[in-house]
């Protein structure tokens, strides 16, 4: 039941996606944009720059690994994406992470974070990186010493915050770094943005099979995805259930969320590769094949499909530069 219950959730946001006055009203203030189901990334306004740049500092830092290993970019490579090309990304001890890193670029947009849709805010998210045993494995005591001991951390803090290093501190400088992190103009952007030269015309083909088939549906917004949860498997559910995981429903115990996750975002997707939360798709053509079967109960012809992957490469954007000391 829950499945059809699930299609018809995402053919009525469909109908409101294409047609409804939401989306097509919110445009950032002074700029004009094609009235589609897709709006352009701005950059997020309002930032401290400081604590961008600290953030960034420690987003790179091995010493937030017990072993002094792993930073955060060994597994969210921002120059190439925000994620990493393994199927598992490999974390303290060289274990297997429970799932594909996803990208961290234009988080500031995506509803859910986490592919079980854990939580909303950026809030605490690093936490789960930072304690998991097999990330990390790091604690809050062992990091604020090392920290404090740190030859340039201390007045880096200081001069941004009163209490100095602290564990809300050092959350609050990570995430107003990985909110900076917005990958601008790609070229489905500048389309959008009024520029009729920025897409070929197997682009705009793909773009409009992308909607008609219904792919829209669950990807749409700033960020082509990031708002909604849905099932993996809508129309097939024999070949995706496995015992490896059951999606949300290892949170919630509800059997509606039995093999349900949060719909990713598709910028920068021709990066990102291999794809889905358990990197089972090493190529962009696969996942759009498999989406298509399996989400819309449609086998593509190699023409669509070839069409779609091109349109999905023009959601590849600037990526933000990296320059810390
Ligand atoms: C060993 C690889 C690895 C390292 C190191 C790592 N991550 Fe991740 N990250 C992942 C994986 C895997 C996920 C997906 C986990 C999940 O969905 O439950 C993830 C998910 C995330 C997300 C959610 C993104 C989204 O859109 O759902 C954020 C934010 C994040 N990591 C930030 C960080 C920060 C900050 C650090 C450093 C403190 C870090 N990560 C270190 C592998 C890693
Ligand atoms: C009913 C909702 C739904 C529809 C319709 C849908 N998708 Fe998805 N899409 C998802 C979900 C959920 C995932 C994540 C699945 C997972 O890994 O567990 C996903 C993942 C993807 C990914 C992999 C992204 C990554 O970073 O790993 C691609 C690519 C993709 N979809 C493209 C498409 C295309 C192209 C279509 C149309 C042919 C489509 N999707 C239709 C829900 C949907």
């Amino acid at each position: 039941m829950s499945r059809y219950f699930h299609i018809i959730i995402a053919r009525l946001l469909l109908c409101c996606a294409v047609s409804g006055p939401t989306l097509a009203q919110s445009p950032a203030p002074n700029t004009s944009t094609r009235n589609e189901p897709i709006l352009p990334l701005f950059a997020v306004e309002g930032l401290d720059n400081r604590k961008v740049s600290l953030g960034e500092k420690l987003f790179h830092d091995p010493l937030l690994s017990r072993d002094q290993k792993r930073s955060c970019a060994s597994c969210h490579d921002i120059a190439k994406g925000g994620a990493d090309k393994e199927a598992f990304s490999y974390g303290y001890g060289n274990q297997e992470s429970l799932y594909n890193s996803p990208t961290i670029l234009n988080l500031e947009f995506n509803y859910y974070v986490f592919w079980r849709g854990n939580m909303h805010l950026l809030d605490k998210s690093m936490d789960r990186a930072l304690m998991n045993p097999k990330t990390m494995a790091m604690d809050w005591d062992t990091l604020l010493e090392r920290l404090k001991k740190h030859p340039s951390y201390p007045d880096k803090f200081k001069v941004i915050y009163s209490d100095a290093i602290s564990v809300d501190n050092v959350r609050d400088a990570v995430n107003e770094y990985q909110r900076s992190l917005v990958s601008l103009n790609a070229p489905f952007d500048q389309w959008l943005k009024g520029d009729d030269e920025a897409l070929s015309a197997q682009e705009l083909r793909g773009y409009q099979s992308f909607k008609t088939l219904g792919c829209i549906s669950c990807h749409n917004g700033k960020n082509v995805g990031g708002t909604l949860l849905m099932q993996f498997g809508v129309y097939s559910n024999e070949a995706i259930q496995n015992e490896r995981d059951q999606g949300r429903f290892l949170l919630t115990g509800n059997e509606r969320d039995k093999y349900t996750f949060r719909v990713p975002s598709l910028r920068n997707v021709a990066l990102t590769a291999p794809y889905f939360h358990d990197g089972r798709a090493t190529t962009l053509e696969g996942a759009v094949e498999i989406m298509a079967q399996i989400q819309l109960g449609r086998t593509l012809s190699a023409q669509e499909t070839q069409d779609i992957v091109a349109f999905l490469h023009t959601l590849t954007g600037q990526m933000p530069e990296v320059n810390y000391d």
